[in-house]
């Protein structure tokens, strides 16, 4: 799982690098997928998965998750969220990084901070005895004392030999709750975080998900694992 997690963050941060102004979506899901099957001969999870047309999901400003990727160019100031997942030798890595386009807003760079801490407030709290709904409230306590949303209908969760496994995640919750996290155990927590309401809608290609008010959303993920003391990122380069 850490070699999984080493080749999805190198391929985040190689299309972080790529999202500039005029870039074609599906070309930055061409290069994802080049380097995970050519240079890494791992397998893209997600393509395929139910159905899913592209190996990387691109969400961009309102998309909160599962965009896909297309013949839309990035303009300046939008910020848009890569999702990646592979399978290296049967074991899982799945991982989401936003970025922002060229030079961005106040509001839009606000956000995606606060995103990447709720994520990290969630893996501060990812140690052997604290329970998921630990993990649930840091990320909800994190965003919506900032005056922002958290996603309720998609979740994190555990990842292993497959990409969905118990427990999921919830980005909110009540502390002392739910599941105890052991040494061991490998989740996936991804906060989605929303500048307007929670609400979503799914858009008429059945997979991207909107914020229903329109509002900027973001998202971070990581692969991490439960061990005696903090929790070891295992989506990292
Ligand atoms: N990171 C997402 C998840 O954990 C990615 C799934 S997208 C799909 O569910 F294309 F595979 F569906
Ligand atoms: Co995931």
């Amino acid at each position: 799982m850490r070699e999984a997690g080493r080749i999805v963050a190198i391929v985040l941060q190689e299309l972080a690098q790529r999202a500039i102004p005029g870039v074609v979506t599906e070309d930055l899901n061409d290069i994802g997928h080049e380097i995970i099957t050519k240079k890494f001969k791992a397998i893209p999870s997600f393509l395929g998965y139910r159905g899913y047309p592209a190996s990387v999901c691109i969400s961009v400003n309102e998309e909160i998750v599962h965009g896909i990727p297309g013949p839309r160019h990035l303009k300046d100031g939008d910020i848009v969220s890569f999702d990646v997942g592979v399978i290296y030798q049967g074991y899982h890595g799945d991982a989401a990084r936003t970025v922002g386009v060229g030079s961005i807003g106040d509001e839009a760079r606000r956000l995606v901070e606060v995103t990447r801490e709720a994520l990290d407030a969630a893996t501060a709290q990812a140690t052997a005895g604290h329970r998921v709904g630990d993990i649930s409230h840091s990320i909800q306590n994190y965003a919506e004392s900032r005056g922002y949303s958290v996603v309720r209908e998609y979740v994190g969760h555990g990842i292993g030999r497959k990409m969905h496994e118990d427990p999921q995640i919830p980005n909110f919750g009540e502390p002392g709750r739910r599941e105890r996290l052991k040494p061991g155990m490998t989740m996936a927590l991804e906060p989605m975080v929303n500048i307007g309401g929670w609400a979503t809608a799914v858009l008429e290609d059945d997979w991207t998900v909107v914020t229903a008010d329109g509002s900027l959303s973001a998202h971070f993920e990581n692969t991490i694992a439960v061990t005696d003391g903090q929790a070891e990122i295992l989506t990292k380069v």
